[in-house]
């Protein structure tokens, strides 16, 4: 029996399937704790990374990123409590992954962080590697595409081509946190970001808290909230720790062959 007909359980109420492509822009934590996010609501993965991933992922979190996504998938299921199947990783020209057919598309797919280079191509169609195809064949079967942009400013030609796909019922969802939650963490930034993706996704999850359920800001206790540097370094500490496990874990040799 393959991984993907071992998740989920036989008789278990199937999760949605959810397309994850991590690219090389910054802001690789959203798209690691977007992973975890749905593997904790029962969501199935597809996992999906290029090749400039792999480098930021490595400047920004020491993350060594293998080249086979299998062994990236195999690594998260670990990490994250993940059931056997749950997370699958297909590389950049596997194209025979479920993914690259209108025949059996994801329940939607997220592009987080995406570059502007990917969302250039998927708002040409292009259809280049897995995830520009993968992107195309979901917006051809109608089904949600989520596209998290990152830079930092939009020329003009970002901006038409986000208003291209916007007009197809793509969401374009920038990863901009708001600060009225109160945040003292970088994870708390960080999961402002990935609950509203998840919102999108109509998938239930317990990020954070929600306007209106909550004791409203005032302006004094806005300033006494602001993160200090030391709680910044403490957070930058556990990242670290993290990464190391991480590196740890995912220090094999492996091919190329994404
Ligand atoms: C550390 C680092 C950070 C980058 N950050 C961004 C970014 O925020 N946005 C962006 O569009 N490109 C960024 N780039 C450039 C892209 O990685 C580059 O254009 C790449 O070709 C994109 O390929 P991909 O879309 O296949 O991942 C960054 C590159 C590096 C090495």
């Amino acid at each position: 029996m393959s991984t993907e007909h071992r998740f989920p359980a036989a008789g278990a109420p199937p999760g949605p399937t959810i397309t994850v492509a991590l690219t090389g822009a910054s802001g690789m934590p959203y798209g690691l704790r977007l992973i975890q996010a749905l593997v904790t609501a029962g969501a199935r993965v597809y996992l999906l990374y290029s090749q400039a991933a792999q480098i930021v992922a490595r400047q920004e979190l020491d993350l060594p990123l293998p080249a086979r996504a299998s062994e990236a998938a195999a690594w998260m299921t670990e990490r994250y409590g993940a059931a056997p199947g749950q997370i699958t990783g297909f590389g950049r020209e596997e194209w025979f992954a479920p993914v690259a057919s209108g025949s059996n598309p994801p329940d939607a797919m997220v592009v987080c962080p995406c570059t502007m280079g990917t969302l250039a191509a998927i708002a040409g169609g292009l259809s280049d590697n897995l995830i520009e195809r993968a992107a195309d064949v979901v917006i051809k079967e109608g089904r949600k595409l989520v596209l998290v942009p990152r830079e930092t400013p939009y020329s003009t030609l970002h901006l038409e081509n986000m208003l291209r796909l916007s007009r197809m019922g793509v969401v374009i969802l920038p990863p901009n946190p708001a600060f009225y939650q109160h945040p003292t963490t970088i994870a708390d930034l960080v999961d402002f970001v990935v609950a509203r993706i998840m919102d999108q996704l109509r998938i239930p999850h317990a990020i954070g808290p929600r306007w209106g359920e909550q004791r409203p800001a005032t302006p004094g206790r806005m300033d006494s909230q602001q993160p200090s540097p030391a709680s910044l370094a403490a957070a930058a500490a556990g990242v670290s720790v993290a990464v190391s496990a991480v590196q740890a874990s995912t220090a094999t040799s492996v091919p190329d062959d994404l």
